[in-house]
């Protein structure tokens, strides 16, 4: 267990991105209220996704995280949860079929809701009023009441992640997550993509491997795995006296565990030498992710992993890099030399969502899906180039058929952002856009799998 380390010692470190709260005893209060509920997760769920995240630090399996940007309390919908699970479920489906690796799947749901923002205040027509900062904080409708942090908005949120994570729990177990659907996750609206033809001929050729296996006497029946998925859950913990009430020493171990989320992440701009964040980080025993991006220098962040994993236990850290499509070939390599050079395993995943952000002309926040796919080749290209293992994918992503990001198959042009931007924060891939993403990574697992293997030989 960590040294020194208590469920509040991070209140003695500097915290940034987090509200003040101008009502102390109604902030104690959901803080207390939240410490008597139900954890949200199991310890030994958390580490049953460590024992699977250092399968993919050694390269023996690829890590699928996707969700929304941020979640919110106007879009819960049992159809929200469903299609972004089953798009989820497509691309670990076209994943598994083209690497032939088990591929760990995480959502960015069920607790997904505080957002760190560039500026603390935002100006719309000459009136300033406090950042939107995530529904689990304060309110998007810009009016000085909807801004005021308030607390209960945690108690809230932990509902509504005590409801989808429920029925995630329902999908993944109950007979959605079974291979034998794979042509019924198909969403309608993909029809227009050609993409969506080609998962049709990879769906016939699992149905025909299905049913010859059957013929073998090998089905659901007999294999439970064919019936049902793992699926975890993760966001970013980044509001901390949500995160601390709902901490929990472990009933089997004695340690501590985070119990939102299976696993947790520290965001880019609260990995800083002495933040509270990483204090908080540290003394938990859950799977931990960090942004990695163009201002982290090589030794900073040898000390952050010597912080958070002095053990240098496989599949702690997730370091999950957000460089920009321009910037990712000539920013990453230092970091992954530096890590190999001191034996720290770690799962490398690529967030190709965040450093590719672009305000079109009409003012809509956007990614072109180009540069996306750019920064996801630019990523596996650094890994080949240094013997490294490129193992997983971040994105932000919905299963609804939104315009947000340019480009793809099917294309969004700056034009149709209008027609349905829905994001709460940040562009997400839509349905198509996403299949077509998980096509363009089998590519990219399959080439570095086999470079791995003549290398091995
Ligand atoms: N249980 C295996 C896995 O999760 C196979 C599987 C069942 C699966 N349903 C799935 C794989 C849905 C991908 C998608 O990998
Ligand atoms: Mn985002």
């Amino acid at each position: 267990m960590a040294a020194n380390w208590t469920p509040a010692s991070w209140r003695d470190h500097e915290g940034r991105q987090m509200p003040e709260y101008t009502d102390a005893a109604a902030l104690a209060a959901a803080e207390a209220q939240l410490g008597t509920y139900p954890p949200l997760v199991f310890a030994g769920e958390a580490r049953a996704l460590k024992a699977d995240l250092a399968k993919v630090a050694a390269g023996e399996a690829f890590l699928l995280q996707g969700g929304d940007c941020a979640e919110s309390f106007a879009e819960f919908h049992p159809n929200n949860i469903r299609d972004t699970f089953r798009v989820l479920l497509q691309m670990a489906v076209v994943l598994t079929y083209a690497s032939k690796l088990p591929i760990v799947k995480v959502g960015r749901m069920a607790g997904q809701f505080a957002k760190p923002r560039s500026k603390p205040t935002e100006v719309i027509k000459d009136v300033e009023l406090p950042s939107y900062r995530g529904d689990i904080i304060n309110d998007i409708d810009f009016s000085p009441d909807s801004r005021i942090p308030d607390p209960q908005r945690m108690v809230r949120a932990y509902n509504q992640s005590a409801a989808t994570l429920n029925l995630l729990r329902a999908f993944s177990a109950g007979g959605y997550a079974n291979l034998h659907q794979v042509h019924a996750w198909t969403l309608d609206f993909m029809g227009r993509s050609p993409w969506a033809r080609k998962f049709s001929e990879m769906a016939d050729r699992i149905g025909e491997a299905l049913d010859f296996m059957k013929a073998c006497g090998i089905d659901a029946d007999t294999v439970p795995q064919l019936q049902a998925t793992a699926f975890y859950t993760s966001h970013e913990a980044l509001l901390l006296p949500y995160e601390q009430a709902l901490t929990r020493r472990d009933s089997l171990t004695g340690d501590w565990y985070d119990t939102s989320a299976h696993m947790l992440w520290i965001g880019d701009r609260t990995r800083f030498a002495g933040s509270a964040h990483v204090e908080y980080m540290r003394g938990i025993g859950n799977p931990v992710g960090m942004k990695v991006g163009p201002s982290l220098e090589p030794d900073v962040l040898l000390r952050l992993l010597d912080e958070l994993n002095p053990a240098r236990e496989a599949g702690r850290i997730t370091l999950i890099t957000r460089y920009g499509h321009d910037k990712i070939e000539s920013g990453l390599p230092p970091l992954v030399r530096a890590v190999m050079r001191e034996g720290h395993p770690v799962v490398w995943s690529c967030d190709p969502m965040h450093g590719n952000v672009i305000t079109a002309p009409n003012g809509y926040k956007t990614r072109p899906f180009e540069r996306i796919l750019a920064e996801v080749r630019g990523f596996f290209a650094v890994h080949r180039a240094e013997g490294s293992f490129g193992g997983g994918i971040h994105a932000e992503l919905t299963g609804q058929n939104v315009t947000e990001c340019t480009g793809g198959a099917v294309d969004v042009t700056e034009q149709s952002l209008a027609d349905r931007y829905h994001t709460h924060c940040d562009p997400r891939l839509n349905a198509a856009q996403s299949i077509e993403l998980a096509f363009l990574l089998a590519e990219m697992v399959s080439e570095e799998l086999a470079e791995r293997r003549k290398a091995a030989a």
